[in-house]
């Protein structure tokens, strides 16, 4: 039998993850992901949680353990300069790969201080670098007045923040290795869509060389209340039902995107 739990099935069994003995919660086998369309029911993928349990916003711990699977070996370094909660840096360590996490309000003593525009790390140290930085003006991760989560992506200072984000990453990523962005769209009534993920996509094109566009179905609990199904039918809109997962590799030697000749 397939350990994979589809959406329909979960459904089915009235959501929420398969109950094993005594009603306990299973969590399916950890596989990798062989489509571009990626699903796992539940945010952890072991009974030991990846990163600070609650931290708002926080990575699914399955996404970062499938890209290190896929992009790192044992011994590699695995950078994240929006850390949160830790996620990143302790499925690295949980993978026997290095850790090292950086955040503007940093919540743990093993995630640094910095902004991720302005990073204490040499050129070229990190074998992979993930993010999964604020999309939105939804959450308060910290009053500093640096956090890009209080740039709304309705303007241009959201994305001339980001480019200086991912300005910061190509400088210390090695060439020939890879580079990974977890980010969603960004809807509101009155304002409308702006295309998060694509404007994002085209941005890091001119630096990096695309290798693929995942998308990641959303475990968000907003998704189970009809209210909101009811509000996205009745207003003709949508709910946000997946994220981007954007994996690009840094290829600086001659064909690279750099030299102007590799898109
Ligand atoms: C979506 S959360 C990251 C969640 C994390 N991956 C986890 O699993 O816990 C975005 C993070 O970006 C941080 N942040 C916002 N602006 C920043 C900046 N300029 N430099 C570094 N971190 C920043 C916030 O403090 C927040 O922790």
């Amino acid at each position: 039998m397939s350990d994979y739990d589809s959406p329909r099935n979960a459904r089915r069994r009235g959501g929420g993850p398969r109950r094993g003995a005594y009603g306990r919660p299973q969590k399916p086998a950890l596989k990798l992901q062989t489509t571009t369309l990626w699903y796992y029911p539940s945010q952890q993928y072991s009974d030991q949680p990846m990163g600070l349990p609650g931290y708002e916003g926080r990575t699914p711990a399955w996404v970062i353990w499938n890209l290190l699977e896929r992009y790192t070996r044992e011994g590699d370094l695995v950078m994240d300069p929006f850390c949160g909660g830790g996620t990143t840096i302790d499925v690295a360590r949980d993978m026997k790969r290095r850790g090292i996490g950086y955040d503007l309000r940093p919540v743990r003593e093993d995630i640094f201080k910095a902004d991720a525009r302005k990073l204490p790390l040499e050129d070229e140290k990190a074998d992979f670098v993930f993010m999964d930085p604020p999309y939105s003006t939804h959450i308060e991760y910290s009053e500093d007045p640096n956090c890009i989560g209080k740039l709304s992506a309705f303007d241009d200072d959201y994305f001339e923040a980001m480019e200086g984000a991912f300005a910061e990453a190509d400088r210390v990523l090695r060439d020939r290795r890879y580079f990974a962005l977890y980010v969603s769209d960004s809807f509101e009534k009155k304002k409308g869509f702006v295309p998060i993920g694509a404007r994002l996509a085209e941005m890091l094109r001119g630096r990096f060389k695309i290798v693929d566009h995942i998308s990641v179905v959303r475990g968000n609990r907003k998704l189970e209340k009809p209210a909101f199904h009811k509000a996205a039918a009745e207003g003709n809109f949508f709910l946000r039902g997946f994220q981007h997962l954007l994996i690009f590799k840094k290829e600086t030697a001659q064909g690279g995107p750099k030299d102007g000749r590799g898109r």
